[in-house]
């Protein structure tokens, strides 16, 4: 089951082994190690839980032998890690690590048939775009096959920012762990709390999934992995179990801190003081037009298409200005294609030192404006050739169907309601307080920065304004996720919103 290829970088953060041999502990895996339980890490890297395991054997004074060693398995994808783990481990302990055990190439390959009644680990965490591209590529059968999306376009799409430490568990606990089997691993917490992306990952209260979630440890706060950012803890799993409602979301003291209240739909858990608890899940009521909406998207190409305005006298810019892009270069162009883009001083942060911008070359229905018109508009044609290599160079499903009519100015997030009169916006990335505002003309967001919803008329947008300012910060703190990139996304948003028939 070797791969072709050597080296792969996919998620390369190793456990330190005193953290390993903590989730050991925590969930009494050496006793039933030594008790005769097989122990298997799908993704072993350089073996930081079997070393753990050695260690906890030394700490106490007990010799872990050859047939203990038998019931060790771990997978992992880099040749290199395997010499490594090998040597060091007969350095360290004195004896060897059974070779076969350690077995190199792809966990979504692997098809070993025995069962484990431990499954313990840190996968890869990394989102399906973050990916290697030919490991992609390889990977979204496995997605399909494991269930975790629905078919090949939502892998592309939608799904993207499935975690692929969720499609590393969710084969491990389908494969390889054994009825009443029991899964441990350190996880990225969005696959439990976050919008859709790891939806068809979570089980659902009272039902009997994959897996039934025991317990989840909260790391925030702690420094396990230095200089990793994504909010962790730790999960406990166990096989043929029905997914109780609450699941207790506990510090690593062992503390009862709160409970996770579990969907019965695959939407994000909230969290809840108890068992009984309501849900701080409160109604805003749109109409079927109104989703809510990220800001535009240019593709990773900022550095052409949002603009710095030069001379700052004015509030209206005038029928041409003189701009600075992202290269630092001037440019004298046509404004009437060229929007004000949302910044913090709308949310009540400080002003930037210069106005910012977009340029944004479509039609007010969505679609890219055509050759001619962008004839018409006074110097974007010179600047649109100056940068085309990188304009053209764009990566993504999306956007390069997007550029497929030679039209390789688009961006992406552009329709109708990137237009409507009102926006209801607020930032939706990394902050830990909420305030949605109302804003007139034509504003946008700045890619996953900001949200919105669009809406024609003033007196909608001050009621849905007021209605998310009541409701949306009780919400988005039973998610805990404070400060990360999904704080007040709009998928999470969405799921407050009810249509309601009569028109705005
Ligand atoms: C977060 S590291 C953890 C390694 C080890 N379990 C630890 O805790 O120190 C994840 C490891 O998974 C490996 N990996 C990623 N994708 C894999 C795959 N498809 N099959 C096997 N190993 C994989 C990476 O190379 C990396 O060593």
């Amino acid at each position: 089951m070797l791969d072709e290829r050597e080296e792969y970088a996919i998620g390369r953060v190793f456990t330190p082994v005193e953290w390993a041999m903590w989730l050991i502990d925590r969930f009494k895996v050496y006793e039933a190690w030594r008790c005769g339980a097989r122990v298997f890490d799908p993704t072993c890297g350089r073996g930081a839980f079997f070393t753990a395991l050695m260690m906890i054997a030394r700490k106490r004074n007990e010799r872990a032998g050859d047939e203990d060693l038998g019931r060790l398995t771990g997978i992992e994808i880099n040749p290199g890690d395997r010499l490594e783990f090998l040597h060091s481990f007969k350095l360290n302990f004195g004896i060897d690590f059974p070779e076969d055990n350690f077995v190199t190439g792809n966990f979504l390959d692997y098809r070993g048939e025995r069962k484990f009644d431990i499954a313990i680990g840190n996968p890869p965490w990394a989102n399906f775009t973050d990916l290697p591209e030919d490991f992609r590529e390889k990977s979204k059968r496995h997605y399909i096959k494991y269930g975790l999306v629905v078919n090949r376009k939502d892998v592309l799409l939608g799904g993207s920012r499935t975690d692929i430490s969720s499609l590393i568990i969710q084969k491990c606990m389908i494969n390889h762990v054994g009825p009443q089997g029991c899964g441990y691993f350190y996880v990225p917490l969005s696959l439990f709390f976050n919008g859709n992306a790891n939806r068809n990952f979570r089980p659902r209260a009272g039902q009997n999934s994959v897996f039934a979630v025991d317990e989840i440890i909260d790391f925030k706060g702690a420094a396990v992995f230095n200089g990793v950012s994504t909010r962790y803890g730790a999960v406990a799993l166990r096989s043929g179990k029905q997914q109780p409602q609450f699941v207790p979301l506990l510090k690593p003291s062992g503390n009862r801190s709160i409970y996770c209240r579990v969907s019965v739909d695959g939407d994000a858990w909230s969290m809840s003081r108890n068992t009984d608890g309501e849900s701080a899940k409160a109604q805003v009521r749109v109409r079927s037009s109104q989703k809510p909406r990220q800001g535009m998207n240019t593709g990773g190409l900022n550095k052409a298409f949002i603009l710095e305005r030069v001379t700052d006298t004015t509030d209206n810019l005038l029928e041409k200005e003189i701009f600075i892009n992202g290269f630092g270069e001037e440019v004298e162009i046509s404004t009437n294609y060229v929007f004000p883009l949302m910044g913090s001083h709308l949310f009540g942060g400080q002003p930037a030192k210069r106005r910012r911008y977009i340029l944004c070359l479509h039609h007010r229905e969505g679609q890219a404006l055509d050759e001619q018109r962008i004839h018409e508009l006074y110097g974007v044609r010179d600047y649109l050739e100056n940068h085309r290599a990188e304009m053209e160079g764009r990566k993504g499903v999306l956007m390069r169907a997007r550029m497929s009519k030679g039209r390789y100015w688009s961006l992406i997030g552009v329709g109708p309601y990137s237009f409507t009169r009102y926006k209801v916006a607020w930032e939706s990335l990394g902050r830990r307080t909420f305030k949605a505002v109302v804003l007139e003309g034509c504003w946008q967001g700045n890619q996953a920065m900001h949200a919105y919803i669009p809406s024609e008329s003033r007196d909608d947008a001050e009621r849905i304004c007021e209605e998310l300012n009541r409701n949306v910060p009780a919400f988005l703190k039973s998610f805990g996720m404070e400060g990360t990139c999904n704080w007040a996304q709009p998928g999470r948003i969405k799921s407050m919103l009810v249509q309601k028939h009569q028109s705005a």
